[in-house]
């Protein structure tokens, strides 16, 4: 029988991307796995994605993550895009199918498994997500699409803030409004799920945390928080405090990267492979 030396290949294009722990989780996946896959993690920069995205054709890749600032620009590269994708007009992973590039958004879903993972369906729920940047976006739609009743987007800037929610009433059949973020947030007492979908306390601020009224957290809301590293945040201690059922970003992160790995081999995710590589790399 003759050998084969040649890898299958996955990875990710961003900028900046070298502390990007993706390629650390897939790699350790694919050896638990058996798979003959590498996940190549390459700095490109703005004006090269054409190219990148036209090697990923010509190195015949099996696909490609894409983080900031490509999410956006790669669509001008894609041949199809999954219904969410299309929506949130955003992708975090394109799928090579034998030349066809296939986009798709893991964020969303990878959110929404892990609040099943802790038996929190979004169904006929008042979900309130403070951001309205590309995981708000990931957020708000898939929980739209999977039957949240009402998305209220907090967010600081209020045209991307109102976009979003006219973007969620217009495309699914849920309810959205927009709330400014200008004092401190009040989480009405009706609200099921807080999400911090905004980048506050992500390493290194990891002493800081959302302008909230934490004292309007309730303990019958579940609070979320996307930053995983550090994934224990003081928005999530705060809420904790107060007896809110708290989810940290590490779910997210994983089950996104478990979604990626099972498009691109075919094969089943080795969860506990994936989870405990991250915590490692995290020193958790
Ligand atoms: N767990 C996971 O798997 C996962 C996946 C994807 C992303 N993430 C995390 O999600 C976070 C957001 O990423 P993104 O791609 O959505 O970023 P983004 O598109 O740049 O959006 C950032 C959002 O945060 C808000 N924001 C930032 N600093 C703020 C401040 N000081 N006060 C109020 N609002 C502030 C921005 O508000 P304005 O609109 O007013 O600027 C915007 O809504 C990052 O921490 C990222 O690591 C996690």
């Amino acid at each position: 029988m003759s050998k084969n030396y040649r890898a299958e290949l996955v990875g990710a294009f961003g900028n900046p991307i070298d502390e990007n722990p993706t390629g650390v989780m897939e790699e350790a996946a694919f050896a638990a796995k058996g798979l003959n896959f590498r996940y190549l993690t390459v700095k490109v920069e703005k004006e090269d994605l054409e190219a990148a995205m036209n090697g990923v054709k010509a190195f015949q890749m099996k696909g490609i993550n894409l983080t900031i600032p490509h999410k956006v620009k790669v669509l001008e590269y894609l041949d199809e895009l999954s219904e969410a994708a299309h929506i949130i007009g955003a992708v975090n992973m394109v799928v090579n199918k034998d030349g066809i590039l296939w986009g798709e958004n893991t964020d969303g879903k990878g959110f929404l498994i892990s609040l099943k993972n802790e038996d929190v369906s979004v169904e006929g729920k008042n979900v309130v997500i403070l951001g309205a940047g590309g995981a708000a976006k990931a957020i708000g739609v898939e929980c739209a699409l999977a039957g949240a009743k009402k998305i209220t987007v907090v967010n600081r800037s209020r045209e991307r803030g109102q976009d979003l929610a006219d973007l969620i009433v217009e495309k699914t059949s849920a309810d959205s409004i927009y709330v400014p973020w200008d004092t401190s947030y009040k989480a009405e007492p009706d609200t099921d799920i807080l999400v911090n979908a905004t980048s506050i306390g992500l390493y290194p601020d990891v002493d800081k945390k959302p302008d909230v009224d934490y004292d309007t957290v309730m303990p019958s809301m579940v609070v979320s928080d996307v930053v995983f590293n550090d994934p224990n945040t003081l928005f999530l201690q705060e809420a904790a405090k107060r007896g809110a059922h708290t989810i940290n970003g590490l779910g997210m992160l994983v089950n996104q990267g478990a979604l990626n790995f099972t498009l691109w081999t075919g094969a089943e995710a080795p969860l506990d492979v994936m989870t405990d590589t991250l915590k490692k790399e995290f020193g958790l």
